[in-house]
């Protein structure tokens, strides 16, 4: 069914203009020349309204205002004269789901109403679907840093040599031991996860190793432990700092034999599991305070440290895109401003506090482009000092602050391939040059 697009633009002309341009995309464009007789039909038949800014009698804010209202789900791209930020920024976070501004040719014009309609037909699709299974989740990153961190991962991971990943909490410790278990020959065998820190520890015994029926209270079942249910694969011990000193003796034994004793039993049983355990606590703290032994520290032969997020900003915006695609949002863009701050902060959580954030946001704000009002209060705080040293548009003219910003993010979606951006912008390399020079744009990862 062709999608039905309602245009009101006091100018006639404008109205003209728009419906043929997106009649030839087959869309189903009715005109206004007026926000009041629009607002006397009923547009939830509807799938987008564009309206123009200012009009006499009931200008766009306005006619924006009264359709949240009625039918606050109908996307509305609002078209400003060319130039006036401010009102544009007024427009998106009143609601607008976009702004488009004027002149623009009727290719701009497709292009915002088909994203806009993307977003819109994801957005249904999500509340009527739980999230697809998509592929196995990756580590993300093409910093250098990060880059190294693989070869250091493609180094050890077909070894069956024990790992102890060590990192800050929600850098990729988990995601880094299923890299290596995938990498491995081991992948078609089992890969078993066991959370140190939140099963007390007499149950964590029986769980690794397993139980005789009726070997105390309540073993009224014969149970195999993980360790054996883990045979030919990889048992990763999530907080490894967190098991008893008393249980790390027990499972330094097994990593010493590779023999597992169930509870209750005097037979022995032969396991033949590699063994990755990870830790967000400093060991080497915990080993000085008597809480983590040391012979078991030397049993792991790799210490592997996963960055934090920190040290790699400038794999930021590729961790956004790929996170905004995993949560179903693709088409959704970050405004420059918002990325600025995004870049700046400090990422305590790392990725792990990125996704709840971006989960956060994109539940809470229904647009195309995530602005920084959008963002947590956090990010909001830090503004002011983030301006404050890179403001180097104060004397630009805000067609040039809209010509930066254009530049700023096409060199940071190429990650500052000059000739790349060049291309895409459609300027030779030196004009693209004399331009960074003059807006003060600098690459975070190579300032
Ligand atoms: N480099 C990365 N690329 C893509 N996703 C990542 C990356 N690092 C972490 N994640 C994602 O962030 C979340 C947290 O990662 P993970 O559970 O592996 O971290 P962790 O270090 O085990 O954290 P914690 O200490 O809190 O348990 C996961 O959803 C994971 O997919
Ligand atoms: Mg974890």
């Amino acid at each position: 069914m062709k999608k039905r697009i309602l245009v009101i633009d006091d100018d006639a002309v404008a109205c003209e203009f728009l419906q043929e341009a997106l009649r030839l995309d087959g869309y189903d464009v009715t005109t206004y020349t007026s926000a009041q007789e629009a607002l006397e039909q009923d547009l939830s038949s509807y799938d987008l309204l564009m309206s123009d800014i200012r009009m006499p009698k009931m200008d766009g804010l306005q006619f924006l205002g009264e359709v949240q209202k009625q039918w606050p789900d109908l996307p509305v791209i609002l078209m400003t004269a060319y130039g006036s930020l401010e009102t544009t920024m007024e427009a998106i976070s009143l609601g607008a789901w976009d702004y488009i501004s004027k002149p623009f040719s009727p290719e701009d014009c497709r292009t915002i109403v088909k994203k806009v309609l993307d977003v819109r037909e994801l957005r249904e699709k999500r509340m009527k679907l739980q999230p697809e299974i998509t592929e196995e989740p990756k580590l993300i990153g093409s910093s250098a840093l990060m880059v190294d961190f693989y070869k250091q991962i493609a180094r050890i991971a077909d070894a069956s040599a024990s790992v102890l990943i060590e990192g800050e909490s929600g850098t990729g410790k988990e995601l880094t031991a299923r890299s290596l278990h995938s990498m491995s020959s081991r992948r078609d065998k089992p890969f078993v996860v066991v959370h140190c820190g939140a099963i007390p520890d007499n149950l964590l015994e029986s769980e690794l190793f397993g139980y005789e029926k009726g070997s105390f209270t309540g073993a009224s079942h014969q149970h195999t432990g993980l360790l054996e249910s883990a045979e030919g694969g990889t048992v990763f011990l999530d907080e490894i700092t967190e098991m008893s000193t008393a249980l790390q003796g027990k499972f330094l034994r097994f990593m010493q034999n590779g023999e597992v004793r169930r509870i209750g039993s005097h037979e022995v049983h032969h396991v033949a599991v590699r063994v990755l355990a990870a830790a967000n606590k400093n060991i080497d703290e915990e080993v000085n305070n008597g809480h983590f032994r040391l012979d078991l520290l030397y049993r792991f032969i790799v210490r592997l440290r996963v960055p934090p997020l920190r040290e790699h900003k400038e794999d930021i915006p590729l961790l956004i895109e790929s996170l905004l695609k995993k949560f179903g949002y693709p088409n959704v863009r970050i405004s420059v401003e918002a990325m600025e701050l995004l870049i700046s902060y400090d990422w305590p959580g790392n990725v792990r506090e990125m996704e709840n954030i971006l989960q956060q946001t994109l539940l809470l704000s229904p647009f195309a482009v995530i602005l920084p009002e959008n963002l947590p209060t956090r990010f909001q705080q830090q503004e002011e000092s983030v301006k404050s040293d890179t403001d180097v548009t104060g004397d630009l003219s805000p067609l040039e602050i809209a010509e930066r910003e254009k530049i700023l993010q096409t060199l940071q979606a190429t990650l500052w391939n000059q000739s790349k951006a060049a291309q895409i912008l459609d300027i030779d390399r030196k004009t693209l040059r004399l331009k960074i020079r003059r807006y003060g744009l600098v690459n975070e990862k190579n300032p």
